[in-house]
């Protein structure tokens, strides 16, 4: 069994985390930008990470490079076609419009682009995709308002919003009107919550957020009672592990705590996260978590229903694949 060939819906992948760092020296070069190397592999090789602010730090930085619909788009198509190729079938995407409007690039450049990849590879690799909108909690509630106000516009080109940056001192009691806006709007709700914030994170997410996802939560296994709530009501967690020990929320691998979730009846999830800094995309991640754990035929096929399940694709087309 070649886990590569396992069809799968990725629930947690940020576009600008999928930026390969030959691909971000094609667009330095087109843009003008300036990067500490031109060469790839040396790129890569900076690519030491502490914890998750050290990796935030550079990922920001190197998105300098996005100025056009092109280079959008170019970013999207190159992640659908490696993600096709891991057995991608349908694909929820985080994307950063905060970042970009920072570096002066306006929304209709960044939906432009990306919107226009996500047709093509339709089109062209039968992949369905869709976009999240991600609010960066480093920059607070009514930033994150206002995101959502200037992207009403666009409200046919995304199918929800969640919360990512530096997790630890920006709770999700800061954003429970941008939350309860997005609810009224008809969008669904995810975020980030327990990667490097304890338990109390996830559960701030779900009581004050209404979310529907919780993306990572490997810290929520510390909370027995809380627990029995993501058992209970079946909330999807969608859990990253090459991410995890990248940015040291877990030691080695072999510490992961994605067995246990799945052995107490958590509806877990596998996700690359931010694939051209982690070491890999959907299909690494499923791979390196089969050797480590020697996980079973059964086992991988429950990873692979669960993240169907867990899509937000309408009923009857989450039915085609599982
Ligand atoms: N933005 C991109 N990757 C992220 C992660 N793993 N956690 C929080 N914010 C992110
Ligand atoms: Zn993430």
């Amino acid at each position: 069994m070649t886990v590569a060939t396992w069809p799968v819906a990725e629930l947690h992948v940020h576009i600008e985390g999928t930026l390969e760092t030959e691909l971000l020296v094609t667009l330095a070069r087109r843009n003008n930008v300036e990067l500490p190397s031109y060469d790839p592999a040396a790129l890569r090789d900076l690519y030491r990470f502490t914890d998750l602010q050290s990796f935030l730090d550079i990922y920001y930085e190197n998105l300098a490079v996005l100025r056009t619909e092109a280079d959008f788009y170019d970013l999207g198509m190159a992640y659908l076609t490696r993600a096709s190729a891991a057995g991608v079938r349908r694909a929820e995407i985080f994307f950063d419009p905060q970042t970009h409007l920072a570096n002066g690039i306006p929304l209709d450049v960044v939906f432009g682009g990306l919107t226009r990849a996500l047709g093509d590879a339709r089109a062209t690799l039968g992949i369905s995709a869709d976009l999240i909108l991600c609010f960066l909690r480093h920059l607070g509630g009514r930033a994150a308002m206002e995101t959502l106000e200037a992207a009403l516009p666009y409200l046919d080109q995304f199918i929800g919003v969640g919360l990512d940056s530096a997790e630890v001192g920006f709770p999700p009691s800061l954003f429970t009107e941008v939350f309860a806006k997005a609810t009224a709007l008809g969008l669904h709700r995810v975020a980030h919550a327990g990667e490097e914030g304890g338990p109390d994170y996830v559960r701030e997410a779900l009581d004050l957020l209404g979310v529907e996802r919780i993306d990572h939560g490997i810290r929520a296994i510390e909370d027995h009672d809380l627990v029995e709530i993501l058992r209970k009501r079946q909330i999807p967690l969608t859990v990253c592990p090459l991410s995890n020990v990248c940015l040291r929320a877990i030691p080695m691998l072999g510490l992961h705590p994605l067995p246990a979730m799945l052995a107490v009846g958590l509806l877990v999830t596998v996700n690359s996260d931010d694939p051209a800094y982690f070491g890999g995309y959907v299909d690494d991640n499923l791979a390196a978590l089969q050797r480590e754990f020697s996980l079973d035929h059964h086992q991988m096929a429950t990873l692979a229903r669960n993240s169907f399940v867990a899509s937000f694709l309408p009923e009857d087309e989450k039915r085609r694949h599982i």
